[in-house]
């Protein structure tokens, strides 16, 4: 039996993705490598917990004996590359992590699967590398979104990471005719979001009657997908991508960053009426350094070939994953530990935390 190899998958997208794959494909053996950083949790996978379709490896992307070592036990064919450093924010504070788990990291991973794949026989392996629209860089007001032909100008250190890994991915398939397809996603949101990004973060602080931070005037702009349209939309990429190519999969949903949080807290007022008004806990803070505009997403080319288009609107989106952090306040409890907790003051002062 072929296995995948998923990688970051007790995180919050490539939880969901194993999730979603163990309902789609529930043939296929998914081997799980995760080095279960404060952003990894085993408990995103609780329910999975005695599924013989689910191993999950703690373990490193960089560890180059380890990533060799699995790539001969196992018969994988398929990679899913989730794992990653990925808060912006934090990548200000400490770039050095992010180039070592996005660029030495997403190297070695491609060097152990060339070698394991090289004169394999039978199933063709595919190699799917999970990035982001970060790496075309930022958009003014009335500029038209990013399209796959978009050159690469990343602006923080984490984006800078995601574009060196995505320029060795491109290499491997232009030198190596190596399998690799890459897609470029916009800002996900939904179950199991570490409460470090924008959406669970606000939420968390408005659950605990606390300052609700918005960088600047709150006019960036983003487009918002629902992580269930993202593993869809990387599960097609996988199965019926072409090798080679990179697909840009976005919520076509853009919206202010201030508007966002104001429907997102509307939407909390209306389900826990007993909370007030939550949406005077915004507090305007000092801007990101470097602070990306504006990211939207032409997505005509995964539509005209792969018949891809997101499915749920903001509002449902947001309500459902209202309505699953409300069913989790325990897990949110959990997850905001101690560490958590000293980097919400270095990032935000005293004032917030
Ligand atoms: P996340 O921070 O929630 O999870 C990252 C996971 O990677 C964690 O489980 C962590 O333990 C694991 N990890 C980190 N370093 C590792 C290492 N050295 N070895 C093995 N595992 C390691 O991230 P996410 O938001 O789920 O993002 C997943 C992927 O999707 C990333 O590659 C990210 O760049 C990309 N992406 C994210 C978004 C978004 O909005 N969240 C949008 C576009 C693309
Ligand atoms: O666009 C895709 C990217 O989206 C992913 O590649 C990244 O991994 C993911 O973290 C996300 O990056 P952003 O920087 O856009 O997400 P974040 O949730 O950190 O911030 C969203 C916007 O909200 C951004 O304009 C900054 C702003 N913001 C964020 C936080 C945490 C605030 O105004 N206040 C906050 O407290």
């Amino acid at each position: 039996m072929s296995m995948v190899l998923v990688t970051g998958g007790a995180g919050f997208i490539g939880a969901n993705f194993v999730h979603y794959l163990r309902r789609q494909r529930p043939e296929w053996q998914i081997l799980n490598l995760d080095l279960l950083t404060y952003a990894g949790n085993p408990e995103n996978l609780a329910e999975l917990e005695g599924d013989p379709g689910h191993i999950l490896v703690p373990g490193d992307i960089a560890d180059r004996e380890l990533v060799t070592s699995l790539f001969q036990r196992y018969p994988i064919t398929r990679v899913v590359h989730f794992a990653a450093e990925t808060h912006v924010d934090r990548s200000i504070m400490d770039p050095g992590v992010f180039v070592r788990t996005n660029v030495l990291g997403t190297f070695t991973l491609l060097e152990a699967a060339r070698q394991a794949w090289q004169g394999l026989k039978g199933e063709e392996p595919r190699f799917l590398h999970i990035s982001t629209d970060e790496v075309y860089g930022s958009l003014g007001p009335d500029d038209p979104a990013f399209t796959e032909a978009t050159p690469y100008s990343p602006n923080s250190p984490y984006a800078a990471s995601k574009a060196g890994a995505d320029l060795l991915v491109r290499s491997y398939y232009r030198t190596y005719g190596f399998p690799a397809l890459i897609t470029n996603c916009s800002n996900n949101y939904g179950p199991y979001q570490f409460p470090e990004k924008l959406i669970p973060f606000a939420l968390s602080q408005a659950l605990a009657g606390k300052p609700v931070p918005i960088y600047g005037t709150g006019a960036n702009i983003r487009d918002w997908i629902f992580v269930e349209d993202h593993c869809r939309g990387a599960l097609l990429v996988l199965e019926k991508g072409r090798p080679g190519e990179t697909y840009n999969l976005g919520g076509q949903q853009e919206k202010p960053n201030l508007e966002l949080v104001r429907l997102l807290l509307q939407l909390l007022r209306e389900m826990r009426p007993e909370l007030g008004q939550p949406e005077e806990l915004i507090t305007f803070v000092t801007d990101r350094p470097g602070h990306d505009w504006r990211y939207a997403l032409n997505t005509a080319k995964i539509e005209g070939e792969l018949d891809w288009r997101p499915q749920v609107d903001l509002e449902e989106g947001l309500r459902r994953t209202l309505s699953w952090y409300l069913a989790h306040q325990d897990w949110l409890e959990r997850v905001r530990s101690g560490a958590y907790r000293d980097y919400l003051r270095r990032q935000y002062g005293a004032a917030v935390v």
